[in-house]
């Protein structure tokens, strides 16, 4: 047998594979133990063969008691129960265990060497204790203008608390032999972007960043807009946007998970009104109503409604008369609108996308194929090309 031969195959096997690993997109599909529970959709449904990694939303952020701070029990308990479940069924899949906390919570968290180190210590509980495979700050509202609650000190210590996280997770990778990740949950909403974070270095420390949808600024009909609609204010809302904020302050594309909401948003108005709020229906119900696509493809199946397509949130709506002169619109995604996210993941290209939740999907299949959504982004993830292709193509 030719000896050359044979050493350079067994020398480019193993790069082979961490190029098809490091390259391709990632698709993560979200699971809420909470929203779960009360429809009884158990762990054991998640369907791996579409969702190769699991986000656990969330820990509550972990107690301090003396000079530790200590996860809930509970969730614990809820983390591990899907974790067994997804060992169990696969080899490859992987599970991040996302943090929650609020703007209080974080600052007074990192603005304390001896409370970093005890953060980082309780991550790495996650990761060696309970085998998380990555672990996900949900650090809500950073920042001190009107949109942050927190204070005006987070863009330093917010580098430094990911430093020390940066080290832990490295060093529990290297205990287990095992790849564990960091990722970082981001803002979307301008005020927050352009204040509470120091974008170069965020990305520079993390695996991923979560861009969450939910952060948007509310100015938009469509509660997922994609373009900006055009307007005196200037804010320019639509992800294609706010996305390329991060990108322009120096995240690498590939580092960026764009979230997309499987969910439609219910507004009751006064069309009356209207004209006076220059045509913004959730200036008139600003909070609205959260429906599940589950839920919401049979809703809008009922008689009663008129289509419509947002222009410049490429996002469908219905619309529909309520007694006492007020009227209903839902803005929901379709495949139509989650095409041109897709087109968007694609052209900017992005390292993949999260969904919230997979749960949300019409998981019964009341309105035609189960999990059509996510079925249709995964296939879409899957079919983008590699960057290698890319570089082949283009450069
Ligand atoms: C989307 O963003 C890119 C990058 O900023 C820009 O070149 C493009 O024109 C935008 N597309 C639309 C339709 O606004």
């Amino acid at each position: 047998m030719n000896r050359n031969a044979f050493v350079c195959i067994i020398l480019s096997l193993p790069l082979l594979v961490k190029l098809s690993s490091a390259q391709s997109k990632k698709f993560v599909c979200s699971y809420s133990p909470t929203k779960a529970t009360q429809i009884g959709y158990q762990p054991d449904y998640i369907p791996l063969e579409i969702c190769p990694y699991v986000i656990f939303k969330a820990f509550s952020f972990p107690t301090i008691v003396g000079r530790q701070m200590l996860f809930n029990d509970n969730d614990k308990i809820a983390f591990s129960s899907v974790v067994s479940s997804v060992r169990k069924r696969s080899n490859t899949a992987r599970v991040v265990a996302s943090i929650d906390g609020s703007a209080r919570d974080f600052t007074r968290a990192s603005s304390a060497t001896v409370r970093r180190k005890a953060f980082a210590q309780a991550a790495v509980t996650l990761l060696l204790e309970l085998d998380a495979d990555g672990i996900e700050l949900n650090w809500k509202e950073p920042g001190s203008t009107h949109a942050g609650r927190g204070s005006a000190n987070d863009r330093i210590t917010m580098v430094q608390l990911l430093q020390d996280l940066q080290q832990a997770v490295k060093a529990a990778s290297k205990s287990r032999n095992r790849n564990r990740e960091l990722w970082f949950r981001g803002s979307l909403h301008t005020n927050v972007m352009e204040e509470a974070y120091n974008m170069f270095d965020v990305c520079e420390l993390v695996d991923h960043v979560t861009l969450d949808p939910s952060t948007t600024d509310y100015l938009e009909n469509s509660h997922a807009p994609l373009y900006d609609r055009p307007s005196m204010l200037n804010t320019g809302n639509g992800y294609n946007t706010t996305t390329q904020y991060w990108i322009d302050e120096g995240c690498t594309a590939k580092k960026l998970l764009l979230g997309i909401g499987l969910h439609g948003i219910s507004r009751v108005y006064s069309p009356s009104l209207i004209r006076y709020v220059r045509g913004r229906i959730n200036l008139l119900d600003h909070v609205g109503t959260h429906l599940e696509q589950r839920e919401l493809c049979k809703t809008i199946r009922a008689a009663g409604w008129t289509y419509g397509w947002d222009e410049y949130g490429a996002m469908p709506y219905v619309t529909r008369a309520l007694p006492d002169e007020k009227a209903e619109r839902i803005s929901y995604e379709d495949l139509n609108s989650l095409r041109l996210k897709m087109d968007m993941v694609e052209q900017k290209r992005f390292g993949g996308i999260y969904i919230d939740y997979v749960h949300s999907d019409d998981i019964y299949g009341s309105c035609g194929q189960p999990y059509s959504l996510t079925a249709y982004l995964s296939s879409r993830i899957r079919s983008i090309p590699s960057e290698i292709g890319f570089a082949i193509e283009w450069n």
